[in-house]
């Protein structure tokens, strides 16, 4: 079951070839889905020659192989973790029947609505990166970003299998209509918010790929839960692929942040002004980037109360991050999670149902989790002797969606005025000026083994490769 068919024309270990229907519906996708690639993908790459890993198998010991590969060849394929004989529900309304193997009609629609927002994440971080390959900072970084990329491809993908497979006909318009949304579009964007920003510098890619992808990490940690088995078995093989997604990002906002103190203990100096003017960026428009893809990415959980949450846990669709090893009842039907509030103007805490605040539940697990990193980077700088430290902002701070989205915080966690919010905000987000300054410094380096001079190397390279490794052929 774990082995992966490659002869066929769509790479898969579902056993495609014996439902023609599906197989015929997901070749009449593929087309489109490859003019989508040629159109939105990774800009002027169609002939280059990448040193990707590919999944030959599902198992956990060696599923990726290396090799060069013109990303429009991808193998791009549907891949299931094997099934768990007798698998049961294990929390909500249905705790303890066997795991759905069909969508069940009630929950339908719900379902329907979770892959698809799922799914629209996948292609958009694809639209939002096409440009970086122009300003690579080395040919490293260059694969690193194809392989994000293909993996997305490969993940939208996976729920468009799910969709044509379960969901009939409103499955395959459902599938029709991820090719056509554009991220940023005014008319027709992506579904979330942080997926209709920019990624306009390899800056924000990292920061992205750190935080944007870390709730990818959490969103299918807890559909990897699931009830629906499919899909639960569908998002255990994507998270194996998120891993390497997110060490691109910390590891890239490491070796930024270790060039920064390399050049400003050489310089001997902390004034942001002479660091910028020596090429690298200052530790203060790290933490506003940091800042600012923080706030964009805690926001993709939704608001902190939401009876939706609620729904999609009791009816066993979406669990909590690792359900399995919490010991509650798992159908939280009496317990109670304290969220915050604004009351007057101010910050409170308040207990709320626990089954209402589940978003806000996934969201406190993802904060943990993120913080992690950035104790690394600090350690970073901490090491190079400099008195700086990058913190995460408040959970209130530059909030668009919930209870919070109604006032203004400092990072610090102070409700602030209006006044004094426009007053500083040019020192807790990025400004045009940043982000402009960040831009001059994106030139395109690709000979192998050079690096831009804004980032430092890694300590190893890809798959145990060299440094100086041609990870990308030009031809
Ligand atoms: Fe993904
Ligand atoms: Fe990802």
């Amino acid at each position: 079951m774990s082995a992966i068919n490659y002869s066929e024309k769509i790479p898969n270990n579902v056993n495609l070839d014996e439902d023609r229907t599906l197989r015929r519906a997901l070749e009449h996708w593929q087309p489109n889905y490859l003019q989508w690639w040629q159109d939105m993908g990774p800009e002027g790459s169609h002939d280059y020659e990448v040193y990707l890993r590919t999944a030959v198998s599902v198992d956990p010991q060696g599923w990726a192989q290396f090799g060069y590969v013109r990303m429009p060849d991808y193998r791009w394929g549907i891949f299931l973790n094997p099934p768990e004989p007798g698998r049961k529900i294990h929390f909500g309304d249905h705790l303890g029947e066997d795991a759905w193997q069909e969508v069940p009609g009630e929950h339908r629609a719900n379902l329907r609505r979770i892959i698809v927002t799922q799914g629209d994440t996948e292609p958009a971080s694809v639209e939002q990166q096409r440009h970086l390959g122009l300003t690579c900072p080395s040919q490293y970084d260059l694969r690193n970003l194809f392989q994000v990329n293909v993996e997305e491809g490969r993940h939208l993908w996976a729920m468009v299998y799910l969709l044509h497979k379960y969901f009939g006909r409103d499955g395959r318009e459902e599938a029709e209509a991820l090719l056509e949304r554009r991220s940023g579009d005014q008319d027709n964007p992506r579904i979330l918010g942080a997926f209709n920003e920019k990624t306009p510098d390899w800056l924000s890619f990292y920061m992205f790929t750190y935080f944007t992808d870390r709730d990818g990490k959490f969103q299918l940690c807890a559909l990897a839960e699931s009830g629906f088995d499919p899909l639960a078995r569908t998002t255990k093989f994507m998270l194996t692929e998120e891993a390497h997604h997110m060490f691109v990002g910390e590891s890239g906002v490491g070796r930024v942040i270790q060039r920064t103190c390399e050049v400003m203990n050489q310089l001997k100096t902390d004034d942001p002004d002479k660091v910028r003017a020596a090429g690298v960026i200052d530790l203060p428009t790290i933490q506003r980037y940091l800042n600012f893809h923080f706030s964009v990415t805690i926001d993709l959980f939704g608001a902190d109360q939401s009876s939706n949450a609620a729904t999609f846990y009791s009816s066993g669709l979406k669990g909590r991050f690792e359900e399995g090893k919490r010991t509650d009842d798992h159908r939280l039907k009496n317990d109670t999670y304290r969220v915050l509030d604004v009351v007057d103007g101010r910050l409170v805490e308040k207990d709320v149902p626990m089954l209402n605040a589940l978003n806000e539940v996934l969201r406190d697990d993802y904060i943990r989790d993120s913080v992690g990193g950035v104790e690394r980077w600090n350690r970073i700088i901490e090491k190079a002797g400099i008195p700086f430290r990058l913190t995460v902002p408040h959970k209130a701070f530059h909030r668009r969606i919930g209870t919070l989205a109604g006032i203004k915080v400092s990072p610090d966690g102070r409700v602030v005025s209006e006044a004094e919010w426009n007053e500083r905000v040019r020192e807790w987000l990025p400004t045009d000026e940043d982000r402009a300054f960040v831009a001059s410094l994106m030139g395109r380096v690709v000979e192998p083994g050079k690096f831009a001079n804004w980032i430092a190397p890694p300590v190893m390279g890809i798959n145990r490769q060299p440094v100086n490794f041609e990870y990308v052929r030009f031809n």
